[in-house]
């Protein structure tokens, strides 16, 4: 028998390098795109959609056929949208052992908050402020996902947004850099863990600032400053590179004047240059195209080699890459190496993840079913949703209802599966979801329980609706009414002008205040609504957002007092349309004003004249069955240097009888910068347990670094003078101290 080590010696049967699972990444990337075709190259930029459309259908489709074929060709890098273990590793099969080089595919999938499992909607998850559970989380949805046989998901998002007229506040953190930041550092963790078949890539998106789009209009312009984009929108991104995330996804908008797709500001100078991102950066749906609508880009040659140099790699579903690029580089348009340097990160990829050495490795049917919708994974979302859920007021202290004989639910939000899902429900099935009235029946078996629609799902008042309603709750102890949006207007492609509760909603509740009977109010969105009638009139509200498969136990949780409230809402919800953008880390005006402050000196000054300057709800608030008070604000040190830390401290009882949990929250403000800064910041909180009657001292490390900021060109200034340090449980009360920075 002739030795291995004797063929290989005479050139024969030699394993090619990147076959060989012990040569290191690199040298197997180089050795693969050796012995490419150009048009192979490019197919490893191709993505394409095979199976449900999450964008609009593109022009450049090639049809199912037509994607098998180029799969056989070596011409699709990855796939979106194919999903399920058995699906997947058919189509790994005809990549692996039917084209030429048997290049593994990635697939790609939008896991926003959960696969099979679906948690909270993120928006709702960040009102937790709970960095651990948001992990934990990422953790479920990625063993869930990677079974199925993805590979990547395209989350965590951490747009900063300030408008909820865009319905994709649902998917990001929020209005607050810090937070997002916190969040969607933990996130990614979560998704990636140590890149195993247990887990799957994260995506940072998207990149740059699409939370900032005018009016709120889904996909519209973006025309924000360096020093905002610096300050407000890019940290969260940051933090996700410095957290490890594998791929980057561009944004829709344009940010001064070019889309992001083409940005080279953003993806070469910003993310590779200054943030040393070496990952790769997938398009969005179609952005590459797109370039050519916004007038950047003349026709699809034009737009892939604008991608190309600007550092975006991988094409989503627009084609112009599959269509252009190849011929692009014959033409001397744009060089190879530079095709080379994309094609090398997709493949780095795939050699990282093991694709190239057991391509089925996420294709394992019986390790699907087994891993799906598990009781833990549903005891994880269970506790998510009730943690995200906030109570916006008790006055009456209504709630907890301890042991009802009989409740009323009203509202078609109460009885439907769906809308506890959202557009983002990644595999998510209504059928396995509970609603607010099965909650409430599990919680309360010996309760009756009566339901009455009273509206329907476009929010319009049931005909006989009041009398239906007057009837029934003479019987009844407690009403519980559920108004909102429905789960589909959360997500992409759903902004509204005017995200309101309906009239019949509000009739709804109208007819419900007459019977006398206590009335607890839940408010289901995927998003603030503006609801200052409802705060004003009714006096126990629980804001439940968007609460996923396990949203009904969840709100049964906390309206027995199973589970004590304590998230607090990571938006301001604005008094009216007119005030947004309405957020607390603004700055002051040359003339502020404060609300409260009205009277003969105050009218040249920046002020609305008949809608209040503060939002109704601030960010940061929410209410708990416990009563926390704050006292004792102290520092270490009245002074600090640049190289030093002082240590925040303050006192917090829990007054109450109930054992709780108190975000307390940490704000500054640098009363004189240059350029300034706002009145507000967040820099740091923490979640903590207070037993009833007992009072916790709550300390904060802060050294010098976070009273830093960024100048416009994304360099940290440090600059010396009074700082406000802030204390307290939300953005609004907060008790203050002074400290200098020299
Ligand atoms: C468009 C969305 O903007 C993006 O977030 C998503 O990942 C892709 N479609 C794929 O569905």
């Amino acid at each position: 028998m002739v030795s291995a080590m004797a063929v290989s010696g005479l050139g024969f049967g030699q394993k090619a390098i990147y076959k060989d699972a012990g040569a290191p990444v690199q040298q197997r990337v180089r050795d693969l795109i050796s012995r490419m075709t150009l048009d192979e190259k490019v197919g490893q930029l191709n993505q394409v959609n095979g199976g449900v459309l999450t964008g609009p259908a593109v022009a450049n489709d090639p049809g199912q056929q037509g994607k098998v074929k180029l799969l056989k060709e070596g011409k699709v890098g990855s796939f979106l949208n194919v999903v399920g273990a058995a699906q997947t590793k058919e189509v790994q099969r005809i990549a692996v052992e039917e084209s030429r080089l048997g290049i593994p595919v990635l697939f790609g999938f939008d896991i926003i908050h959960g696969a099979k499992t679906i948690f909270p909607i993120p928006l709702a998850e960040a009102s937790a402020w709970d960095t651990e559970g948001a992990l934990k989380a990422a953790e479920i949805a990625a063993k869930e996902a990677s079974s199925m046989g993805l590979h990547w998901t395209f989350a965590p998002m951490m747009d900063v947004s300030r408008d909820p007229r865009w319905g994709r506040v649902m998917e990001g953190s929020g209005e607050d850099p810090y937070l997002q930041a916190q969040l969607a550092a933990a996130r990614v963790k979560g998704f990636q863990g140590n890149f195993d078949e247990n887990h799957v890539l994260a995506t940072i998106k998207h990149f740059a600032i699409y939370g900032a789009s005018e009016a709120g209009r889904e996909y519209n312009t973006v025309d924000v400053s360096r020093y905002a984009a610096w300050n407000y929108y890019l940290p969260p991104y940051k933090a996700a590179v410095e957290a490890g995330a594998a791929t980057v996804m561009n944004s829709f908008n344009l940010f001064e004047g070019e889309p992001a797709s083409g940005n080279n500001y953003l993806v070469n100078e910003v993310l590779r240059g200054k943030w040393g991102f070496k990952g790769m950066v997938v398009s969005d749906w179609a952005s590459f195209g797109e370039m050519m609508a916004h007038g950047y880009a003349a026709n699809e040659t034009e737009a892939a080699i604008m991608a190309l140099k600007a550092g975006s790699d991988m094409d989503m579903e627009s084609g112009v890459m599959r269509n252009t690029l190849a011929q692009s580089v014959k033409d001397g348009k744009v060089s190879e190496a530079l095709l080379d340097a994309a094609v090398a990160r997709v493949l780095e990829l795939k050699f990282k993840l093991g694709l190239f050495d057991n391509p089925y490795k996420y294709h394992d049917e019986a390790k699907e079913k087994a891993s799906l919708l598990t009781a833990e994974n549903l005891a994880a979302a269970r506790k998510a949703a009730a943690n995200s859920m906030t109570l916006l007021k008790n006055s009456d202290n209504i709630l907890p209802l301890k042991s009802p004989k009989s409740i009323l639910v009203l509202g078609h939000l109460a009885e439907s599966q769906n809308d506890v899902l959202d557009f983002w429900k990644g595999l998510g099935d209504h059928k396995n979801t509970v609603t607010v009235l099965e909650g409430l029946k599990a919680k309360y078996p010996g309760a009756t329980i009566t339901f009455v629609k009273g509206v329907n799902r476009d929010g319009k008042l049931e005909a006989g609706a009041e009398a239906q309603i007057k009837a029934a709750a003479k019987k009844a102890d407690v009403i519980v009414a559920t108004i909102g949006l429905y789960g589909d207007l959360a997500g992409e492609a759903r902004s509204l002008g005017n995200p309101e509760p309906s009239k019949g909603q509000m009739d709804m509740l109208a007819a419900a205040k007459l019977t006398n009977k206590p009335l607890v109010v839940l408010v289901q969105a995927g998003r603030p609504m503006i609801i200052t009638e409802l705060m004003t009139k009714y006096n126990t509200i629980l804001y439940t957002w968007i609460g996923g498969t396990q949203h009904g136990n969840a709100v049964a949780d906390i309206l027995n007092g199973d589970v004590n409230p304590s998230s607090k809402t990571a938006m301001s919800f604005p008094v009216s349309v007119g005030q947004i953008p309405v957020y607390y880390n603004h700055y002051n005006s040359g003339r502020p004003h404060k609300d409260g402050n009205e009277g003969p000196g105050d009218f040249w000054v920046s002020r609305y004249r008949d809608t209040p300057n503060e939002p109704l709800i601030p960010f940061g608030y929410g209410l708990s069955y416990s009563k926390f008070e704050y006292s004792d604000l102290n520092i270490s040190k009245p002074e600090i240097n640049q190289n030093e830390s002082v240590t925040v401290s303050v006192k917090v009882k829990n007054s109450s009888n109930v054992d709780g949990t108190e975000i307390v929250q940490l704000y500054i403000r640098d009363l004189v910068a240059q350029p300034v800064r706002p009145v507000k910041e967040l820099k740091d909180f923490k979640r903590v347990v207070i037993k009833a009657g007992e009072t916790a001292t709550v300390t904060f490390e802060l050294p010098a670094t976070k009273l830093s900021f960024y100048d416009a060109d994304g360099n940290t200034l440090l600059q010396k003078g009074d700082f406000k340090i802030m204390v307290g449980p939300n953005s609004r009360d907060l008790s203050e101290v002074k400290l200098v920075l020299k």
